[in-house]
């Protein structure tokens, strides 16, 4: 009876915490504020006034956008700094853009948070769809807006998101430091154009883990100015792979170091691990790390390319010596299948690439009668180890 009694007395103890703790979130529910959640109106004032009561509360406060609605939302900048250290967002509703034809935003981007600092975004069960197939077609070469754009928002956390259909880029990090995105699911269709997943610029400490990313361009593209970005346990679809660079347009300075993708498994994309420079540009790409990678078939397993946006020989400036260093470069642990003969891609630039490591890599070509190669141009420095195919031109 008396350990009946403490029993109780504790599993009353534990609900009574757990209740505590979800009662002292106070919730801003976008219906609340006006919203109509038909899919037809625009909700976007609404979202943007429960926002503003969720980012002047001195306590734990949270965006809702609830469940089984679908939410028009032509165009939303969230902006901090808000009072709270401990702002939430969670979507369980659908938001949806308009049409290319009904936009009323601005090119660059269509949602966009900025200046948020601890910020945890939870998507469980909600999506945001970009409505792209209106503007892939129409507007193939112009410039299409990124699908949410997070700037300047210091120790970020975004989990349970599915995203779709984005007219540029799903998801842009920009100026940040600290950003935890995890089951992340991305899906555009593989012909779809410049709809990277991530594109990360000008950040550190970011980290993208147990996410599917089917896109059509760049699967993560880590740009200038970033440092310790991690992928791990991520499934890359369709598109380009997970790159470093662009780096160096235009004779420009650049710096990405600590990158490091792990256990990751790619699909049908035009590349594995690309790294890419332009000729004349200046600055590192280095401490880079690949492991763990699984190929099927990849076109250009893997690839340094220094020679990027270079169409004819006649183009590499004057000063070839000009160039992105690239260095302390790992790849271990590759296996799979190259669609593509020329798996390895080591095309460096006339001062070389240094402290170049490839260790236990398998891939075979997907058709079984062709040969996967690897190819080098310049000097090529570091360690070969095991690898088929064989690098026996560094
Ligand atoms: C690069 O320079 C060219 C002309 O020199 C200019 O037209 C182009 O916009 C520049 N591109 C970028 C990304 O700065
Ligand atoms: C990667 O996978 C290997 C083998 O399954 C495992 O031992 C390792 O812990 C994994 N690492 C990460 C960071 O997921
Ligand atoms: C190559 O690695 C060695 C040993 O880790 C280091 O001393 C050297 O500075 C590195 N060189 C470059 C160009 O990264």
């Amino acid at each position: 009876m008396q350990r009946l009694i403490t029993c109780i007395l504790i599993l009353g103890f534990i609900s009574a915490t757990f209740s505590n703790a979800e009662t002292q979130v106070k919730y801003f529910n976008v219906m609340d504020f006006g919203a109509h959640g038909d899919g037809t109106s625009d909700d976007s004032n609404a979202i943007a006034k429960a926002w503003q009561g969720v980012c002047g509360e001195e306590g734990p406060a949270s965006l809702l956008i609830p469940s089984r609605k679908i939410f028009l939302v032509k165009r939303l900048k969230l902006s901090g700094p808000c009072k709270t250290p401990n702002v939430g967002i969670k979507l369980k509703g659908k938001i949806v853009a308009p049409s290319m034809s009904k936009w009323v935003g601005d090119s660059f981007s269509w949602i966009q948070i900025l200046y948020v600092n601890g910020l945890t975004i939870d998507g469980d069960g909600g999506s945001i769809d970009g409505h792209g197939s209106t503007w892939w077609e129409k507007c193939r070469k112009c410039r299409r807006p990124k699908s949410l754009r997070f700037h300047a928002c210091n120790g970020l956390t975004v989990k349970s998101l599915s995203m779709r259909n984005s007219p540029g880029a799903h998801i842009s990090v920009n100026g940040m430091d600290g950003a935890l995105f995890s089951q992340i699911n991305i899906n555009s269709p593989p012909d779809s154009p410049n709809t990277d997943g991530f594109d990360i610029a000008a950040s550190k400490n970011v980290a993208i883990q147990d996410s599917t990313l089917a896109t059509g361009d760049d699967c993560i593209a880590i740009n200038g100015g970033c440092s310790n970005i991690k992928a791990t346990r991520l499934v890359c679809q369709g598109g380009h792979g997970i790159s470093i660079g662009s780096l160096g347009r235009n004779k420009s300075h650049e710096t990405v170091e600590e990158v490091h993708v792990r256990n990751c498994t790619f699909i049908g994309t035009t590349n594995g691990a690309r790294i890419k420079t332009w000729p004349g540009g200046s600055g590192y790409a280095r401490k880079i790390t690949y492991e763990g990678i699984i190929l099927k078939d990849v076109k250009n397993s893997i690839i340094i390319d220094q020679y990027y946006g270079i169409k004819t020989p006649n183009e590499v400036p004057n000063k070839v010596e000009d160039a992105v260093k690239v260095s302390e470069v790992i790849y271990r642990g590759f296996k799979g299948t190259s669609a593509s003969a020329k798996a390895i891609n080591l095309n460096c630039s006339p001062s070389g690439c240094f402290n170049i490591t490839l260790d236990q890599i398998y891939t075979v070509h997907s058709k079984s009668i062709k040969k996967a190669y690897a190819f080098c141009k310049n000097i090529v420095n570091g360690r070969i180890g095991y690898t088929v195919p064989k690098v026996s031109c560094a």
